[in-house]
C-alpha cells in the first residue's frame, strides 16, 4: 500500500499499468543538419581497399615469445569465417568511406579530432584502421573509455571482428580486471587505467597511438589524460622516442574546444540518423519508474515487432525495481508478444553485459533497461523506441561553506545534449519514437550540456595522481578548464590531512603509496593505517566490500521483500554500525566458501538474501588488492580479525576523517567540516542507535542528505587521527 512508499531510500513503489491515456503530446524532430561534412555514407563502395582481408596481419602477429601459452594457441586459431561475416557488416558503417582519409590524417598530424554521430563506427573501426595501416611503429594502440562496461563490451566486439580471442590481439584493461598481455596491440581501457599506467611509464612508451574516446563526456580522468598528453608528446620527442599520435573522438558537436586546445584539425563522420518522433509528457512525471512501466506496456501492446525498447534510468537500483515490476506484470497478464528484459549498468559482469547484444528470439521484444552508458558509448541494434526518464545519477562534490566537503551521489536532470543523444538511439536503423517522461517545457529548461566533472568533483585524486607521476608532470599540466583556486587549496588541505603531501605541498612517501593503489586516496589510507595497526587482512576485506555495491539486495516494491532484507540486516548487524556488519557478512560468507561447495555458497546466499555476484566480485577485488599490497611490501597474511572492532574502525576513520558528523540535541547529525545536516540512511543498522558521533562512507541526496554505510565512533578518536595523519609520515 501507499503507506510503504519510501521516497527516502531511493526506492519507489510501482503500480500495475492502468488503462489510462498516454500522457504524451507529440512533436516531430527531424535529423539535424550538420554544417560541415567530411565523409558521406552514400557511394561508400568506391575505392575501399579491403585491407582487413588482404593483410595477413592477424596471423603473423608475433607471439612466439609469449609466456601465455593458452593465449598464443588461441591467437593462431583465427576465426576467419566469423571475421569475414562481420567484415560485411563493418563495411556498411558510415565510417568506412572515410577509412583512407582518416589514416592519412593521422599520418600527417600528431593530433586529430574526430567527430561523429553515435553508431557511425568510430570506436570499433577507427582503431582497427590504424592497426592495419601500421601507424604507431608497432607499439600499442590505447582506446580510452569513461566507463568500464563500455571498455569491456567494445573489446569483446572488436576481438570478434578481428577473429581473434579476446585478450590476445585485442584486449581490455579496467580496474580489477585485466584482459591483455604484453602482445596485445589494441587495448580498450578506462581513462582511469591509462592514468594509472602513467605511474610506471611516465611517457607511455609502450604506446604508439592514444585514442581518447567519448571526450565530450569530459570525465575527470579523460581531462587529466588530455592535459598530460600535451607535454608527453613534447617530452617523447626530446627523449628520442617514436612520436605519440593522439586521436580525440567525440559524439557531440562541441569539438572546437579540443581542436583549439591541441591546435588540431577536425574530421567529421556523417551518421545515418533516421527521424525520431518525440513525445513529451503532458506534465512532468514524478514517479518515473512507474511512468516508464506504463509507457513500456503501452508501446508493447500497440506497436508491431520488430522494435525493441531502450529505457534510460538513473541507476542500478531503479533498473532493478523496474525490471521486477515488468516481470510481475508480464507473468500475470496476457501479452501480445513475449518480452525479454535486459539490464545494462556498470557493475554487471562482462558475460551479463554481452547478453544485451544477443538478438531476441522470434515473436519477442527486447526491453533494455540502461543507465546513460547506452547514451553514446554502447549502441544496441534493434532499438526503435526510447523511453527517457530525463535523469542520471551523478557524483557531485560540495565544497561550499568553506569546509572540506564530501562526494555526494544524487539523481539529477540530464542536459539537452544528453536528451537529444538518448532520443537519437531510436533512429539508428529506421524511423523511431522517443517518449520523454517530462514536458517540453522541462526539456527547454535543461542546461545545454553537462558541465565537466572537474567542476563538480574534488581534486584530491587529480592532484595526488599528477604529483605521483612526477612533479614535472604536475608542473607541465594544462587544464582544459582551469579549476578554481579554492578547489585547488581544498584538495591540498585534504591531501595534507591524509598525510599525502607535506606543508610545502610536495608529495610524501605516504602519498606515493596512496596513489599507487587502485583506490580512492581515503580508502587507500585505511589500508596504510591497517598496516601500522596490524589488521591489513581485515581492512582488505572491508575495502573490497566498500568498492562494490551493498551485498544485501535492495528491496523492490514488495513489502515482504523489504521485511526479509531487514531480517538479513538484523542477522549480521553490529552495534558499531555498518562497516563491522559488512565484515560479519564477509566472515559468514567466507566460512561457507571455505567449507562448502559452489552449490552450498549459492544456496546460502539465496537463504540470506545476499547477492552472490556482489560477494564474489568483492572476493575478486580483495585478492587483487592483496596482491597489490604484497607488491608494496605489506604483510597481508594476517587473515581474520586480529584486532578488535574499535581498532578496525580507527583505521577506517583515518581515511574518512572528513566524513564525520555529531549528533545534535534534536537528533539530527551535523557534519563537522561544513556544518551541513545529514540523516542516517534507513538501511543503516545505526538508524535507531542514537550514536553521539558517526562516520560514513558516502552521502546520497534524495529528499534529504543521507549518510550510507555508517559507523559509530568515539569523539576522542578524532583528535588522535588529525594529529596522526598530519605528521605526514607513517
Ligand atoms: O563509436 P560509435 O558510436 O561511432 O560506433 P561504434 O561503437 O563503433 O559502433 C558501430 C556499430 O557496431 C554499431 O552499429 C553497433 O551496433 C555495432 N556494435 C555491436 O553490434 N556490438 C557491440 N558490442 C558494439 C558495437
Ligand atoms: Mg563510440
Amino acid at each position: 500500500g501507499d503507506g510503504n512508499k519510501q521516497e527516502t531510500n531511493g526506492k519507489r513503489e510501482t503500480s500495475p499499468v492502468k488503462g489510462s491515456a498516454p500522457p504524451f503530446a507529440s512533436s516531430v524532430s527531424s535529423p539535424s543538419k550538420k554544417k560541415r561534412i567530411y565523409f558521406d555514407a552514400d557511394g561508400m563502395d568506391d575505392g575501399i581497399r579491403d585491407s582487413a582481408r588482404d593483410s595477413n596481419h592477424y596471423s603473423t602477429h608475433d607471439s612466439t615469445n609469449s609466456p601465455h601459452k593458452a593465449r598464443r594457441k588461441a591467437h593462431k586459431k583465427v576465426d576467419i569465417e566469423q571475421r569475414n561475416r562481420m567484415l560485411e557488416i563493418r563495411k556498411q558503417l558510415p565510417i568506412w568511406t572515410g577509412r583512407e582519409a582518416l589514416i592519412d590524417a593521422v599520418h600527417n598530424n600528431d593530433i586529430i579530432v574526430v567527430l561523429g554521430e553515435t553508431g557511425s563506427g568510430k570506436t570499433t573501426q577507427l582503431p582497427q584502421f590504424l592497426l592495419e595501416s601500421g601507424i604507431g611503429s608497432g607499439r600499442k594502440i590505447a582506446v580510452t573509455q569513461p566507463r568500464r562496461v563500455a571498455a569491456v563490451s567494445l573489446a569483446h566486439r572488436v576481438s570478434q571482428e578481428t577473429g581473434t580471442q579476446l585478450g590476445s590481439l585485442v584486449g581490455y584493461s579496467v580496474r580489477f580486471d585485466d584482459m591483455s598481455w604484453k602482445g596485445t596491440r589494441l587495448k580498450y581501457m578506462t581513462d582511469g587505467m591509462l592514468m594509472r599506467e602513467l605511474l610506471s611509464d611516465e611517457l607511455l612508451s609502450q604506446y604508439g597511438v592514444i585514442v581518447i574516446d567519448e571526450a565530450h563526456e569530459r570525465t575527470l580522468r579523460t581531462d587529466l589524460i588530455i592535459g598530460t598528453l600535451k607535454s608527453i608528446m613534447r617530452r617523447r620527442h626530446s627523449a628520442a622516442l617514436p612520436p605519440l599520435k593522439v586521436v580525440v573522438m567525440s559524439a557531440t558537436l562541441d569539438a572546437d574546444k579540443f581542436a583549439r586546445f591541441y591546435n588540431a584539425p577536425v574530421l567529421y563522420v556523417k551518421g545515418r540518423q533516421h527521424p525520431v518522433r518525440i513525445f513529451n509528457a503532458r506534465e512532468d512525471i514524478q514517479d518515473y519508474v512507474d511512468g516508464a512501466l506504463k509507457t513500456i506496456f503501452q508501446i508493447h501492446q500497440t506497436q508491431p515487432l520488430p522494435g525493441d525498447i531502450l529505457v534510460f534510468l538513473p541507476g542500478q537500483e531503479e533498473i532493478n525495481t523496474l525490471g521486477a515490476s515488468i516481470s510481475l506484470i508480464a507473468d500475470g497478464a496476457p501479452l501480445k508478444h513475449d518480452i525479454s528484459i535486459l539490464r545494462l549498468y556498470a557493475s554487471l559482469s562482462p558475460a551479463q553485459q554481452q547478453k544485451v547484444f544477443v538478438n531476441a528470439p522470434a515473436n519477442t521484444r527486447k526491453i533494455i533497461l540502461a543507465t546513460n552508458v547506452a547514451e553514446t558509448s554502447i549502441t544496441i541494434a534493434g532499438v526503435r523506441h526510447v523511453i527517457d526518464s530525463g535523469l542520471a545519477r551523478e557524483r557531485k562534490y560540495y565544497s561550499s561553506h568553506g569546509g572540506i566537503g564530501v562526494d555526494t551521489l544524487f539523481v539529477k536532470p540530464i542536459s539537452k545534449s544528453s536528451a537529444m543523444q538518448r532520443a537519437g538511439r531510436a533512429g539508428r536503423e529506421s524511423a523511431g519514437t522517443c517518449y520523454r517522461l517530462y514536458t517540453e517545457r522541462t526539456f527547454l529548461s535543461l542546461p545545454p550540456t553537462t558541465p565537466p566533472e572537474i567542476e563538480r568533483t574534488n581534486l584530491n585524486f587529480a592532484i595526488l595522481q599528477l604529483k605521483a607521476v612526477s612533479e614535472e608532470t604536475f608542473r607541465n599540466f594544462e587544464w582544459l578548464d582551469e579549476p578554481s583556486e579554492e578547489a585547488m587549496q581544498q584538495a591540498h588541505m585534504n591531501l595534507f590531512g591524509l598525510g599525502a603531501v607535506n606543508e610545502r605541498g610536495e608529495i610524501t612517501e605516504v602519498g606515493k603509496k596512496l596513489a599507487g593503489m587502485p583506490l580512492d586516496p581515503g580508502i587507500a589510507r585505511m589500508l596504510l593505517a591497517a598496516q601500522t595497526r596490524e589488521c591489513v587482512g581485515t581492512l582488505l576485506s572491508l575495502c573490497a566490500l566498500l568498492a562494490v555495491d551493498s551485498p544485501i539486495y535492495t528491496a523492490t516494491s514488495a513489502s515482504q521483500e523489504q521485511e526479509e532484507q531487514q531480517h538479513t540486516r538484523d542477522r549480521f548487524a553490529s552495534r558499531h554500525g555498518d562497516h563491522i556488519s559488512l565484515l560479519h557478512i564477509w566472515d559468514a560468507y567466507m566460512d561457507v566458501v571455505q567449507s562448502g561447495s559452489t552449490g552450498d555458497v549459492k544456496e546460502w546466499c539465496v537463504a540470506n538474501k545476499l547477492s552472490e555476484r556482489t560477494l564474489r566480485r568483492a572476493r575478486d577485488i580483495r585478492s587483487q588488492l592483496s596482491h597489490q599490497c604484497l607488491k608494496m611490501g605489506m604483510d597481508v597474511s594476517v587473515n581474520a580479525h586480529t584486532q578488535d572492532d574499535e581498532t578496525i574502525l580507527q583505521c577506517v576513520l583515518e581515511g574518512m576523517f572528513h566524513n564525520v558528523a555529531i549528533r545534535q540535541g534534536d537528533g539530527t547529525y551535523r557534519q563537522i567540516v561544513n556544518q551541513g545536516l545529514v540523516k542516517i540512511h534507513p538501511t543503516s543498522c545505526l538508524l535507531q542507535r542514537k550514536a553521539p558521533c558517526i562516520m560514513y562512507s558516502e552521502l546520497t541526496l534524495t529528499t534529504a542528505t543521507y549518510a550510507r554505510t555508517v559507523s559509530a565512533i568515539h569523539p576522542a578518536w578524532l583528535r588522535a587521527v588529525a594529529f596522526y595523519n598530519q605528521r605526514g609520515s607513517m
